[in-house]
């Protein structure tokens, strides 16, 4: 998979890709990324990506030029199987939305900052939008690190252990049951005495209970 990140705060961006799983993913060539910084494709002597509103109002908007340029450079190298613009307002991102992603070959995550971007480009250059949460967030970077991160632990072999990502929370509907480590008492606090039985049918079945019982207390929303 190659995903292409357009933003005009590239810094931003840095270090999410260059550290743990997500590095390793790059360094293991199943995930290939690619922070584009959208000022080389700004023309004039200050390379302007930004101005104000028509119209007026506070804040500045991303203009389509740059935009569209770097869109259509891109798209000249390789074919992209969705354009997506981070946005407040797009579609809600959700487990399965990363699932449907992580079978995608090649991404576009654009970012939006300042008041958003030029309308046109909303409409006519993205295939999607998508929203990580109904919160304002600064700019579309850390959203697009959200998604990149959600759907690259999806792709085989980035996760040492496969079944890993398949036991995750809301991966059946579910939220996932507890899990507990060394030592197995600490002051008078004890790790449930089934998991140390070495019973594993009767442990799945512990956990499958614990997982139906949380989703019921804390994401009912998930068994409708
Ligand atoms: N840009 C600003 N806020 C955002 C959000 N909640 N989701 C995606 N992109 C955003």
């Amino acid at each position: 998979m190659h995903i292409s990140i357009i933003t005009c705060l590239p810094r931003l961006l840095e270090s999410p890709f260059n550290d743990s799983i997500l590095k390793r993913a790059q360094t293991k060539g199943l995930v290939s990324v690619d922070i584009i910084d959208l000022r080389e494709y700004a023309t004039g002597k200050h390379k302007p990506v930004d101005d104000y509103a028509f119209g007026g109002g506070a804040g500045m908007v991303l203009m389509i030029e740059p935009i569209d340029k770097c869109i259509t450079d891109l798209k000249s190298k390789r074919h992209y199987d969705e354009i997506i613009y981070m946005s407040p307002d797009g579609e809600l991102f959700t487990q399965s939305v990363a699932n449907e992603l992580s079978l995608k070959k090649n991404l576009i995550l654009l970012c939006g900052h300042y008041k958003g971007v030029d309308e046109r480009v909303r409409e006519h250059l993205v295939t999607r939008e998508i929203s990580i949460g109904d919160y304002v967030l600064s700019g579309g970077e850390l959203a697009a690190a959200v998604v990149a991160d959600a759907v690259i632990r999806l792709i085989p072999g980035v996760l040492s252990d496969e079944t890993s990502a398949l036991s995750d929370s809301f991966q059946d509907g579910l939220v996932a049951p507890p899990v507990y480590t060394r030592p197995a008492e600490y002051k008078d606090w004890k790790v449930p005495e089934i998991l140390l039985s070495g019973h594993q049918a009767r442990i799945e079945e512990w956990k499958h209970e614990q997982s139906l019982e949380r989703t019921h207390k804390r994401r009912p929303n998930l068994l409708k």
